[in-house]
């Protein structure tokens, strides 16, 4: 028979059986017994740490709200009258889809009641070090470590002196000692408290060993007449600090730059119903236009006729012809940064039928062609509005590099974005591209050639080295990712 070591399993589901063994008050093991037994008789309990507790929890049966949490906070209620307006926290964390687990101290316990908690957290609610029932696992351990952050508000005094001095004689600050998490404190006191000496030592203390405080405000104090620093945060204030920890803001290092993208096939009328086009879906000029809007930029994307949705945040002109497209391209400059991934009809019928052409015993009629205006080179050889960075795309389907290195020079633009796109690649409408970036600096021609990728990711890619190429930092692709 084989054996299973707990310790072994994955992150994942040992926080699982912990939280779920911890909520039905048996050792992990027995919870893995029991998992086991109900599969096999076909009557497991749904796959969730936070399932009721058994009937014999003091705790209210917990009322999910149906959203999926995205984030997990330890709040720890300390003993000061603001410990009241720690229930609105709990509301306003829940709110933002941060799922709370509540622990009072000892004191907070003669300001607000486990079961008021209890009902907003809609958790059990933690008071005491040596709770045979939570500690049988080392139930401070995971409060402590089972979640993204801790917040302690009301951070009281006595609080703030324990922690700075590494005090662990009751579950709060030993879950405070016992933590690797950042760690948010909304200290509330008395004026004449928060000036102290002592309190300013271990303020500074705690600041030094990288404790994040929001607040406190300044105002009238629960005492009769006086004010001064010392009010607790309010609720939204609380919240909206931990967000900040918790998601801390993704840089935008495109924001304040314009940038100019122009997307698909163009379609060149032969009459009122017929056209000439290409295979162009689209789809990798909007991933760029979507991963430079996650850059911060302001984008325009001229679009010709696609089958894709407008990308969120992006101003979209869509238009038919090549013509057409040259229009709206001069009208958006200026910009800062031009890339022109449309496949752009080389040539058009300059005898477009009024009516649609008719078949006769003649022949077919005689399409005369002649050719469009080249974008790319336009606007690389204007010498008052040309944007600072101005990239191609080269479509080829042979001697990829050689013709995108040659298509550099003669269009005059920056950099080159060569994909091959024969048809046994599938990139004419697929999803995925394999591209070289052919770029051009002081006459000098480098080539990258990246590896088979989707197309999202050769726009984030791309934006990457536009970002890098335009502010001079080098950046982190994920942060570049266009929100889903
Ligand atoms: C009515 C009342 C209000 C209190 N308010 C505060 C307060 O706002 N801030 C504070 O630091 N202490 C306050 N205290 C003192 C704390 O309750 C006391 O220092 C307690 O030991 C703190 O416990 P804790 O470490 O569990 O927070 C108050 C005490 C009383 C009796």
């Amino acid at each position: 028979m084989a054996s299973l070591t707990i310790r072994k399993l994955d992150e994942g589901i040992k926080t699982y059986l912990r939280l779920r063994s911890a909520k039905n008050r048996r050792s992990v093991e027995e919870e893995v017994r029991v998992i086991l037994g109900e599969l096999i008789e076909g009557r497991e309990e749904p796959l969730t740490p936070f399932s009721a507790p058994p009937a014999a929890s003091t705790a209210p049966t917990p009322q999910r709200t149906g959203a999926v949490p995205e984030a997990s906070v330890t709040l720890i209620i300390g003993g000061g009258i603001a410990a009241y307006k720690s229930l609105d926290l709990i509301r306003r964390l829940k709110e933002r889809r941060i799922e709370v687990r509540c622990v009072l101290t000892t004191a907070a316990q003669q300001f607000v009641t486990p079961l008021a908690v209890s009902a907003l957290s809609h958790e059990r609610v933690y008071t005491d070090l040596f709770d045979p029932q939570s500690e049988f696992d080392a139930g401070h351990i995971r409060l402590a470590r089972d979640c993204d952050m801790i917040v302690v508000a009301p951070a009281t005094a006595d609080l703030m002196a324990k922690m700075a001095n590494g005090h662990a004689d009751d579950l709060a600050s030993a879950i405070l000692l016992a933590t690797n998490r950042k760690i948010l404190l909304a200290p509330a006191m008395n004026p004449l408290m928060w000036n102290n000496a002592a309190t300013r030592r271990n303020v500074a203390q705690l600041q030094r060993d990288g404790v994040v405080l929001v607040g406190p405000n300044s105002g009238e104090m629960a005492e009769a007449g006086e004010a001064g620093t010392g009010r607790m945060s309010e609720a939204i204030e609380i919240t909206a600090a931990a967000e900040r920890l918790l998601r801390p803001p993704v840089p935008r290092p495109l924001a304040g730059k314009r940038v100019l993208i122009t997307a698909g096939p163009t379609h060149e009328p032969i009459d009122p119903v017929r056209y000439i086009a290409n295979r162009s879906s689209g789809k990798q000029g909007f991933a760029i236009a979507a991963a430079a809007q996650a850059a911060g930029a302001e984008v325009i994307l001229v679009s010709g006729p696609v089958d894709l949705n407008d990308p969120a945040g992006v101003t979209v002109k869509h238009v038919e012809s090549a013509r057409q497209m040259l229009e709206q391209v001069q009208a958006s400059l200026p910009a800062d940064i031009a890339i022109f991934a449309a496949a752009v009809a080389d040539w058009r019928v300059v005898n477009e039928g009024e009516q649609k052409l008719k078949k006769s015993s003649a022949g077919m009629p005689p399409l005369q062609l002649v050719e469009n205006p080249d974008i790319l080179a336009t606007i690389s050889k204007l010498t008052d509005k040309r944007p600072g960075l101005v990239i191609g795309f080269a479509a080829e389907t042979e001697h990829l590099v050689d013709n995108a290195k040659s298509k550099l020079v003669r269009k005059g633009c920056d950099w080159i974005v060569a994909n091959d796109v024969s048809p046994a690649t599938g990139v004419m409408g697929g999803d995925r591209n394999t591209v070289h970036l052919i770029t051009r600096k002081d006459g000098e021609i480098a080539v990258d050639s990246w590896p088979v990728m989707t197309k999202e990711q050769v726009a984030i890619e791309l934006v990457a080295h536009v970002a890098k190429s335009v502010t001079g930092k080098s950046l982190d692709d994920k942060a570049l990712e266009p929100a889903s």
